[in-house]
C-alpha cells in the first residue's frame, strides 16, 4: 500500500496505472476509521483495479461551534486498518496541502437539496462538503467513488452534483453497516458516555418501528411522523434536530408515504451530534 501525504506524491503514485488503463476507484473518508468505511473500500475492491482512500478532516465542513478541533484522528491505526483491508493507496494531505491557497474563493453551491434535513441545522456544511469532494474529484480523477447511506443526504448531493456538472465519476452508494444492537457505525460514537451510547440506540430503534408500522400498512404521513416523534420522546438524551420521512430523490416530505421513501434523523446525544436514517421497505 502506498501513502501520499502531498498532490505530488499523489499524482506519481496514480498515472502509471491510469495509463496502464487501470480503474480506479475513490474512498473519501475523514479516518478514524471503522467497518462502515472500510465495507466501503470491499464495495469499490469490487469494481475498481486500484482502491484508494483519502484521509482528510475538512475544516471547510465544519462550522462555528462544532466538533472540528475534537474530531478523533488516528492515522497509524487508519493506515494498518486499510493495509489488511487491501487498499492500495492511501492520501492523507494536511490543510496546508489541501487548501494552499487557504480556502478556496470558488465553492461548489449544493442549491435546494442542500437546504433541506441537516443543511437547516449546518450552514455552509455541505458546501465545504462538496468543495472538498469535487477537489478530491479533481486530484485523483477517480473513474468510480464510493459513499456511505449512513449520510444520506451528502450523497444525494454528490450524486447531484456529479451529474449536474459533468464530472464523469460513477458513484455508489453503499448499505448503513450498524453495530451488534443497531446503532449506526460512527466515527463520532466514541464521545458517547456509556448512559448516552445506550439511548443513542434510540435513533434506529424508532426508526425501526417506523418501518414496522409502514409494512403494517400505515401509508399516512402524518401517523407516521407523530409514532417517530412519539419514539424519539422515550430516550431524554436525545435532543432532536429532526425527524423526517422523505422522498429518496428530492428529499421533499411524501404523502401518503411509499416504499423507497427515507425516514431521516438527527440529535445530539449529549454534546454529539449523531444521525441515522432508514429507506422504507413495503
Ligand atoms: P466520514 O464521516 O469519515 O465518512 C466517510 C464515508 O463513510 C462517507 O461516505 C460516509 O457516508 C461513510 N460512512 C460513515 N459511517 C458509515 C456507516 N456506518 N455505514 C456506511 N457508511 C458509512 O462523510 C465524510 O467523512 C465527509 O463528509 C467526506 C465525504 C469525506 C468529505 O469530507
Amino acid at each position: 500500500m502506498i501513502a501520499a501525504a502531498t498532490g505530488r506524491g499523489l499524482r506519481e503514485a496514480l498515472d502509471p496505472p491510469r495509463r496502464q488503463g487501470r480503474r480506479i476507484g475513490l474512498v473519501p473518508t475523514m479516518g478514524y476509521l471503522h467497518e462502515g468505511h472500510l465495507s466501503l473500500v470491499d464495495l469499490a475492491r469490487k469494481e475498481a483495479d486500484l482502491v484508494a482512500v483519502s484521509i482528510f478532516v475538512n475544516p471547510l465542513q465544519f462550522g462555528p461551534g462544532e466538533d472540528l478541533a475534537r474530531y478523533p484522528r488516528d492515522l497509524d491505526r487508519d493506515l494498518s486498518l486499510l493495509r489488511e483491508r487491501g487498499a492500495d493507496l492511501v492520501f492523507h494531505p494536511g490543510v496546508q496541502e489541501m487548501y494552499p491557497h487557504g480556502f478556496p474563493e470558488v465553492t461548489v453551491d449544493p442549491g435546494a437539496l442542500g437546504q433541506r434535513l441537516c443543511g437547516r441545522f449546518r450552514l455552509g456544511h455541505f458546501r465545504g462538503v462538496l468543495t472538498v469532494v469535487a477537489r478530491l474529484f479533481g486530484l485523483f480523477r477517480p473513474h468510480m467513488a464510493v459513499f456511505g447511506r449512513k449520510d444520506y443526504q451528502q450523497g444525494a448531493l454528490i450524486r447531484r452534483m456529479v451529474g449536474d456538472l459533468e464530472m464523469g465519476v460513477d458513484v455508489r452508494l453503499g448499505p448503513v453497516v450498524r453495530e451488534g444492537d443497531g446503532l449506526a457505525m460512527s466515527s463520532r460514537n466514541v464521545f458517547l458516555s456509556p448512559e448516552e451510547r445506550s439511548q443513542a440506540l434510540g435513533l434506529h430503534r424508532s426508526l425501526s418501528r417506523v418501518q414496522a408500522s409502514f409494512r403494517e400498512g400505515e401509508r399516512w404521513l402524518h401517523r407516521l411522523q407523530e409514532l417517530l416523534a412519539r419514539e424519539l420522546e422515550e430516550y431524554p438524551l436525545l435532543k432532536l434536530q429532526y425527524g423526517e420521512i422523505v422522498d429518496a430523490e428530492s428529499l421533499e416530505p411524501v404523502d401518503p408515504v411509499r416504499p423507497g421513501a427515507v425516514v431521516a434523523v438527527a440529535a445530539h446525544c449529549g454534546g454529539t451530534r449523531l444521525i441515522d436514517n432508514l429507506v422504507l421497505e413495503g
